[in-house]
């Protein structure tokens, strides 16, 4: 157990019969580690970051397996196509390049295009052919997995871009201090969510794809999509957030990654506590609704599990 004492808040939580504690610990990095994402079955967790490799683990044997060094620069996302053991990862070197799970000693596709780092990616949850990416130019750029070129370029994301789950319909995509929402088909822009002060570092959704929490420094907020108003926000109390999941058992809680401590978010009843979790920034966070796990990758160069 890491509670870091027993708060009123702590014992609420007990009292609700949650419990949250370090489960596996990977160090197999030598450098920052600044994404992470599980498969859609919870079987294979993929990290990846300054090393330029991505690190694949198997999650009923905990054994480790790398990519080769392919990307020539730092990798920034990596995300597993659905129901798939296929992956991509997006690179400083312009690139995002597609692998295999089960065979990662060679990437299988090379996707260029973009004249910027690529910062983000994401694979559409339905038309599992389809993923897009964002670079630091704010471009957004729509991919065929068999196709080498891009089949749409936009403006309009750089930090990152997450398709809204189950239909795909909204994609998010951050950039600066807004978090637009773009219809997938049309390409219209249906929401900008304006509020934070400070850059947006990171987006997810919850699995309904009802609502959207986005991460600045500063603070966290979370969005309807129905209403397009911010319902609930967080401040960090001089905690530098960085990343957010939502809790894959409890749909009220948000998982909120900062500077050394991961923060759970009780949203309902506006309640949180801190967990010290890293020794360094916790850049990224993925959860399995699968499994109940939630992984988290830090700047201490290590990823943990959690459940
Ligand atoms: C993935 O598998 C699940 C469970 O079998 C299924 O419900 C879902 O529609 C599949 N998704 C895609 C994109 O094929
Ligand atoms: C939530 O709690 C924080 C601090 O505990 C407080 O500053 C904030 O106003 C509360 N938000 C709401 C919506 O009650």
């Amino acid at each position: 157990m890491v509670w870091s004492g027993l708060t009123p808040t702590v014992v609420e939580f007990f009292l609700l019969g949650f419990s949250f504690s370090e489960v596996g610990c990977i160090r197999t990095s030598s450098g920052k580690v600044v994404c992470c994402h599980f498969s859609s079955d919870g079987k294979l967790l993929a990290s990846a970051g300054h090393e330029k490799k991505a690190v694949l683990w198997n999650m009923d044997t905990l054994q480790t397996e790398s990519t080769p060094e392919e990307h020539t620069l730092i990798i920034t996302d990596i995300r597993f196509r659905p129901n798939s053991t296929q992956l991509a990862t997006s690179s400083f070197d312009r690139t995002v390049r597609l692998w295999n799970a089960a065979e990662p000693s060679y990437s299988l596709h090379k996707y260029t295009g973009h004249s910027s780092h690529v910062m983000s990616l994401d694979f559409h949850p339905k038309k599992t052919d389809l993923f897009c990416s964002c670079d630091g130019n704010g471009e957004i750029r729509y991919w065929s997995v068999g196709q080498y070129s891009s089949t749409r370029v936009t403006k309009g994301g750089m930090a990152q871009v997450r398709f809204q789950p189950r239909i795909g319909q909204l994609l998010a995509a951050a950039a600066d201090n807004i978090v637009s929402l773009f219809d997938v088909d049309s390409d219209r822009q249906t929401h900008s969510l304006q509020g934070h002060s400070k850059e947006v570092n990171s987006i997810c959704w919850d699995t309904s794809g009802d609502y959207l929490a986005s991460v600045s420094q500063d603070c966290v907020r979370v969005w309807s999509i129905n209403s397009g108003e911010c319902i609930h926000e967080l401040s960090s109390n001089g905690n530098k957030f960085h990343s957010c999941v939502f809790h894959p058992s409890y749909s009220t809680l948000l998982v909120i990654g900062g500077y050394q401590s991961l923060e759970l978010w009780n949203m309902a009843e506006n309640k949180s506590m801190t967990v010290p979790a890293h020794e360094g920034l916790i850049a990224a966070l993925a959860q399995s609704p699968v499994t109940g796990m939630v992984a988290s990758a830090s700047h201490d160069k290590s990823v943990k599990l959690w459940k």
